[in-house]
């Protein structure tokens, strides 16, 4: 019986497989790491081998945890780091170079260009995104540009581009697929979103030969087989989708003006807009949330480059704690008649900011600030933050945006900044029970193509929260630290400039 599917996560600093059982339950995982390189200062790669041999390796580990056999599996799902340009030899199956990370910013002036040169109107009315080093398009030119012999590889055909879906369902079909999700499509920056297909206008634009492009396939679709002695057997790949995308699925976010966002180092917010293509005259995203039975739903997104992170800086870079964990009790037993707050612009503000040259800051101390002020005011910067991202997202999308917030990511376990998050944002957070969104999503994907499990009413009507938080602070309370917040973000914006 095919009662098993496996779903491959494969992030930025880690790549996870599980297999889920019928009844959505984790039966087996495998998780590995690997080495970032940052040849550069803003520089940021991975070598495409590790991608592929770390998702071969943890896939075969959950399988044999979970003591499972390929004919057991029903079929694979696959999410991924999005905008993560990785280009090959088809001849050789070899990158011909290490992937260029989303985070990278080595085009930042080639994308200054552009927008300088007036193009900018243009890409957001086809892609919905801002020109920015963020997504494929120019780290695709960089590579074309910069590594020998492979603009003329590429004009003769022998390229290949793709995100990491791409790469590694060219890898697990043993070459004989070169596809992408429409997910992964509409964050390459040369994806027209109204008809999710390759436009000819950009591919102009940014230089870039259609022939090395996969073919675009909706969420749940075919995306070819394994090879079969890659698992003792040849699995179907059926499901496919960014990881945050993955995570609007996996949180069952299916009806307009559902949002999740997840917490992980960063935090990424996507609100279902529904067949809606929204605009943002805010400065926010608007990407495909996903292609189901022919229809393009889509969504308003706004990252947060500093989440989790903030955190890390606490207990890394100024010591003040020892585990990550501490902060919420620390936080708990701040002095509530300081008002401190940090800014942490350390690489930046994202959405709906964009301001790459802002740098972090602290406002408010006093002589007798501690480490407890810090661990709130590092905790309560991730609730700013989400609050500016739902006032752009309102304002973008006026009456529409004022559901609840489904979270999850490692910060989502922390209670006392999702009760913060509640108070400050003023609506309900709920957090779901499962712990594995993102992966569940690509699951359900693969799931449902292979028939084993329901359609999206079920899927969502099987969604449960673990817990919901409900706004309990008084509206002069909030009002008083969101004006706080917003001269805070003011002075840092100006600062230096
Ligand atoms: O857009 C980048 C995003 O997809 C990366 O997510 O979870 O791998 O950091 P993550």
């Amino acid at each position: 019986m095919k009662d098993f599917v496996l779903s491959i996560d494969q992030g930025t600093t880690s790549t996870r497989s599980i297999v889920f059982n019928r009844a959505y339950q984790n039966c087996g995982s495998g998780q590995m790491e690997f080495a970032q390189h940052f040849p550069q200062s803003g520089w940021v790669e991975h070598e495409a081998e590790d991608l592929w041999t770390t998702t071969l390796e943890t896939a075969q580990k959950a399988m044999k945890t979970a003591g499972i056999t390929a004919d057991q599996v029903a079929a694979i799902g696959i999410t991924n780091q999005r905008e993560t340009a990785v280009v090959w030899d088809r001849r050789t199956g070899q990158a011909i170079h290490r992937a260029i990370v989303w985070q990278d910013r080595r085009t930042s002036e080639h994308c200054a260009r552009l927008r300088a040169d007036g193009h900018a109107e243009l890409v957001a009315e086809r892609t919905g995104l801002l020109i920015d080093p963020y997504f494929s398009a120019t780290k695709i030119a960089w590579l074309l540009e910069n590594v020998s012999g492979a603009r003329e590889a590429a004009e003769a055909g022998h390229l290949a581009f793709g995100t990491v879906d791409s790469w590694l369902i060219y890898k697990l079909t043993g070459g004989k697929r070169h596809v992408i999700d429409v997910t992964n499509a509409s964050r390459t920056m040369l994806c027209n979103i109204g008809t999710a297909e390759w436009d000819a206008d950009l591919l102009k634009l940014f230089n870039i030969p259609r022939s090395i492009l996969p073919d675009i396939l909706s969420n749940i679709d075919d995306f070819g087989t394994t090879e079969p002695d890659l698992f003792g057997g040849a699995i179907a790949i059926k499901g496919v989708a960014g990881d945050q995308q993955a995570a609007v699925i996996g949180q069952a976010c299916f009806t307009p003006g559902m949002m999740k966002s997840t917490y992980g180092t960063g935090c990424f917010a996507l609100l279902n807009t529904g067949t809606d293509r929204v605009a943002s005259n805010n400065r926010l995203l608007t990407t495909i949330a996903y292609r189901l039975n022919g229809e393009i739903h889509y969504a308003l997104e706004g990252s947060i480059f500093i989440a989790g992170a903030a955190v890390q800086w606490l207990r890394d870079g100024l010591k003040m704690i020892g585990k990550a964990s501490e902060t919420a009790e620390l936080a708990a037993k701040a002095d509530p008649g300081q008002r401190v707050y940090l800014v942490p612009a350390f690489t930046g503000l994202g959405a709906p900011w964009w301001d790459a040259e802002a740098r972090g800051a602290m406002f408010g101390m006093t002589r007798n600030t501690g480490p407890a002020e810090f661990a709130r005011a590092a905790l309560e910067s991730v609730c700013f933050q989400t609050r500016d991202l739902l006032g752009a997202m309102r304002k973008d999308w006026p009456g529409q945006a004022d559901t609840l917030l489904r979270v999850d990511g490692g910060m989502s376990a922390n209670d006392w900044i999702m009760q913060r998050l509640a108070d400050i944002l003023g609506v309900a957070v709920d957090r779901s029970a499962s712990t594995e969104v993102t992966a569940l999503g690509a699951a359900w994907l693969a799931g449902h193509g292979a028939g084993i499990w329901p359609d999206q009413k079920g899927f969502a009507a099987d969604w449960h929260r673990e817990r919901q938080f409900t706004p309990s602070m008084e509206g002069a309370e909030r009002a008083a630290l969101l004006k706080g917040w917003d001269s805070a973000v003011q002075c840092t914006l100006a600062f230096g400039k």
